[in-house]
């Protein structure tokens, strides 16, 4: 009995020697309880009682991850040595050879390497695609010898377009326009040329659409064409004769009167001269003030013509006289007293 009871005892004891925390092979700092992962069924981990709570690390366990032998990460039993090794790329390789980054989280989780959400991911970035460029294959962009290097030329239409560029010949754009092919080519287009081609920095409106090119670039001229609309129409200015501009009074800033309708008709801003379309004047011809088509003038005293009792209703009013600027000067919006 005795001899049995040492016996039971030097098996416990070297038991508990062989295996006393000190010597685990977790470590010597391993504070864990050791039932926290194993039973009498011996040292694998039991996966019927284990209870430790590895979210309580800076590691939570997600997706493929959950379902990994331990060992996978932590090789050497020292739980603690896989510590602040977080990082997808302190463990996977980078397969994209670091054209990507290395916060593989903005694509992918622990689930799976698969990235079905490629095109939002494009959007964020400084190329989103659009347009034509949604239905470019690839690697028609990431042109790198390996599928999953994602190199680029670069974000700039001419990074990717200089040979098309440089071939151009109707109109030949080499030295002449701008590298930024975006300000005269629509991306949301597929061609070049057409509905391809946009002018929008001075857009081709009503009476300027279906123009030949030509009609307003003469000999070729792409590069110092005038926006002002007098430079390409004084000579229907001058023709004007009703009314008559060249008299002095109407600007050849013809936008202030007119747009590109076809006709001329205005649009004349007059509410800023005078007000005419509301108020006490609304719908006067023009011709009831603007006595004399060949200039500015006005007048107001076709209408106004009751002098003496005008007169009279100005009585304590200084600086009362009985002209047309006198009135227009008081009265510039039409109505007494302002
Ligand atoms: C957080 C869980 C956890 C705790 C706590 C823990 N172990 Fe382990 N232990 C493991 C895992 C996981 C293995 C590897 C098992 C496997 O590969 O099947 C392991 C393996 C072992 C092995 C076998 C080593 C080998 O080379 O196969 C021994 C011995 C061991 N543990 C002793 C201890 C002792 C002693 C304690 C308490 C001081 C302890 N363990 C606490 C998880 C734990
Ligand atoms: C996908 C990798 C991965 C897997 C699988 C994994 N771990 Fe961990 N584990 C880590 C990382 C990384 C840390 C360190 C986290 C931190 O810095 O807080 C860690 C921390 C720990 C710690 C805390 C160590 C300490 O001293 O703070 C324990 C215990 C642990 N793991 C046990 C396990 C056990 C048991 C399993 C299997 C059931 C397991 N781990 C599976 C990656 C993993
Ligand atoms: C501490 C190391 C470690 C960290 C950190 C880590 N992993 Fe893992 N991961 C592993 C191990 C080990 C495996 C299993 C072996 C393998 O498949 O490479 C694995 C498996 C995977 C799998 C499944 C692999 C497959 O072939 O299906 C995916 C997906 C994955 N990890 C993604 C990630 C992502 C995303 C991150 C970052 C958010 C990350 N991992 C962080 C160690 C880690
Ligand atoms: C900007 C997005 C992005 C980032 C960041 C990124 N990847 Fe990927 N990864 C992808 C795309 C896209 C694929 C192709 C997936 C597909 O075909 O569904 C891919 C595929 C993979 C694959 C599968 C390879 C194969 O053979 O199918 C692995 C492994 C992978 N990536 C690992 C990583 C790692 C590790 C990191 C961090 C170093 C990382 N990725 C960062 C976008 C990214
Ligand atoms: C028309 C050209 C073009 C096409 C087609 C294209 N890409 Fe890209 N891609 C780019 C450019 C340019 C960048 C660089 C953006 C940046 O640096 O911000 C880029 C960046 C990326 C990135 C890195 C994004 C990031 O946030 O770091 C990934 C991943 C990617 N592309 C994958 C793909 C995949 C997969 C496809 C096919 C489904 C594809 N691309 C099609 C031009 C293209
Ligand atoms: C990263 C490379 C890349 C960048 C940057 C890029 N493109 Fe593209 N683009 C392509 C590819 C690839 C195609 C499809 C193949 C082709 O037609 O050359 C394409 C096609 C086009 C087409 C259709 C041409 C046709 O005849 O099919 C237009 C238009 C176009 N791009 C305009 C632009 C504009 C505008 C920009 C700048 C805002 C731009 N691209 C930037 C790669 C790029
Ligand atoms: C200043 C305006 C302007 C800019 C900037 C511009 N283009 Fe053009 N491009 C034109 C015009 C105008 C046409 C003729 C459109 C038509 O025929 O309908 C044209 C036509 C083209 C054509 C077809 C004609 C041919 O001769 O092949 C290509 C290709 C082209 N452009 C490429 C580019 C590329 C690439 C860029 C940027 C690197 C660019 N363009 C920048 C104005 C421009
Ligand atoms: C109604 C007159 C008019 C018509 C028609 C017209 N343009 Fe223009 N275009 C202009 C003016 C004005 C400018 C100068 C714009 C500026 O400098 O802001 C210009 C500029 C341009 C430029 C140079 C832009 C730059 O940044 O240097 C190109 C290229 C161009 N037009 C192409 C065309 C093509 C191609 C057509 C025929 C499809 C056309 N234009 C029809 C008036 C016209
Ligand atoms: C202050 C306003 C104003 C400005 C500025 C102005 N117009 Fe007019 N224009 C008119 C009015 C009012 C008419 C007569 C409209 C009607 O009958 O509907 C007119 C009519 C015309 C007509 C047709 C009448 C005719 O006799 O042929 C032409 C052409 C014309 N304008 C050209 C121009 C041009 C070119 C400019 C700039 C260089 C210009 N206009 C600036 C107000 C203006
Ligand atoms: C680069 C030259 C150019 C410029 C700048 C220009 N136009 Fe024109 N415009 C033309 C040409 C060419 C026509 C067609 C021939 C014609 O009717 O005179 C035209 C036609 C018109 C028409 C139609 C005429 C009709 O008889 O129906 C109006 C209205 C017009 N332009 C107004 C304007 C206004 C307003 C501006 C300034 C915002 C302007 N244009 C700037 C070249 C130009
Ligand atoms: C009720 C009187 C009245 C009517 C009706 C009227 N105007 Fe005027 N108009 C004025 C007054 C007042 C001014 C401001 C003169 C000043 O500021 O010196 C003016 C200014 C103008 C000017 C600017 C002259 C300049 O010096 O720049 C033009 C052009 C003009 N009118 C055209 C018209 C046209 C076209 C019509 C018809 C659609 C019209 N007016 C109808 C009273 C009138
Ligand atoms: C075609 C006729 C006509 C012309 C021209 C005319 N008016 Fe009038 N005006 C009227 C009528 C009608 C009324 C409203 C009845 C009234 O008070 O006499 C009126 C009212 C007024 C009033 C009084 C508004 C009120 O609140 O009681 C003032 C001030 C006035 N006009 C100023 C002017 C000025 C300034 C001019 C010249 C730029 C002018 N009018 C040209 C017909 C005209
Ligand atoms: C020196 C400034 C001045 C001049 C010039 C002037 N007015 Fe007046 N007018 C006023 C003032 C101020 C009142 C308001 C008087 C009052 O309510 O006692 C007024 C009132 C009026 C009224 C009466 C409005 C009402 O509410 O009953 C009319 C109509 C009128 N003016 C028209 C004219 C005409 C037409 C002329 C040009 C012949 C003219 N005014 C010149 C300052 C002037």
């Amino acid at each position: 009995m005795r001899i049995l009871s040492l016996i039971i005892g030097y098996a416990v004891l070297y038991l508990v020697g062989a295996y006393t925390p000190t010597d685990s092979p977790h470590g010597k700092d391993f504070k864990i309880s050791c039932s926290t992962c194993h039973s009498s069924k011996g040292w694998a981990l039991d996966k019927e009682i284990y209870s430790f709570d590895h979210a309580s690390t800076k590691m939570p366990l997600t997706g493929q991850h959950k379902d990994i032998n331990c060992r996978l990460c932590h090789a050497s039993l020292v739980f603690a040595e896989a510590k602040a090794k977080t990082e997808c790329v302190q463990c996977h390789e980078d397969v994209h050879s670091n054209t990507v980054g290395k916060f593989c989280d903005k694509c992918h989780t622990s689930q799976s390497w698969l990235v079905n959400n490629i095109t939002e991911i494009h959007q964020q970035s400084r190329f989103p695609l659009v347009g034509v460029h949604t239905i470019a294959e690839c690697q028609q962009c990431h042109k790198s010898e390996s599928l999953l290097r994602y190199d680029v030329q670069g974000v700039e239409c001419i990074d990717c377009h200089r040979e098309n560029y440089l071939a151009t010949s109707n109109p030949r754009h080499e030295g002449i326009f701008s590298t930024d092919c975006s300000e005269c080519h629509n991306i949301y287009s597929y061609e070049w040329g057409g509905s391809g081609f946009n002018h929008n920095f001075f857009p081709l409106t009503l009476g300027h659409s279906n123009l030949q090119c030509s009609q307003c670039h003469t000999n070729n001229n792409f590069t110092s064409l005038s926006t002002d609309c007098y430079s390409c129409h004084k000579d229907d200015y001058e023709a004007t004769t009703n009314p008559p501009h060249n008299s002095g009074c109407y600007s050849t800033d013809c936008k202030i009167c007119h747009t590109t309708n076809p006709g001329w008709g205005t649009v004349i801003q007059h509410e800023s001269y005078f007000p005419i379309s509301s108020g006490n004047h609304a719908g006067i011809a023009c011709n009831q003030c603007h006595t004399n088509p060949a200039n500015c003038t006005y007048d107001c005293l076709g209408c106004h013509n009751n002098q003496a009792n005008i007169t009279n209703q100005h009585g304590d009013v200084g600086g009362f006289t009985y002209t047309s600027t006198a009135c227009f000067n008081c009265h510039p919006r039409g109505v007494g007293g302002d």
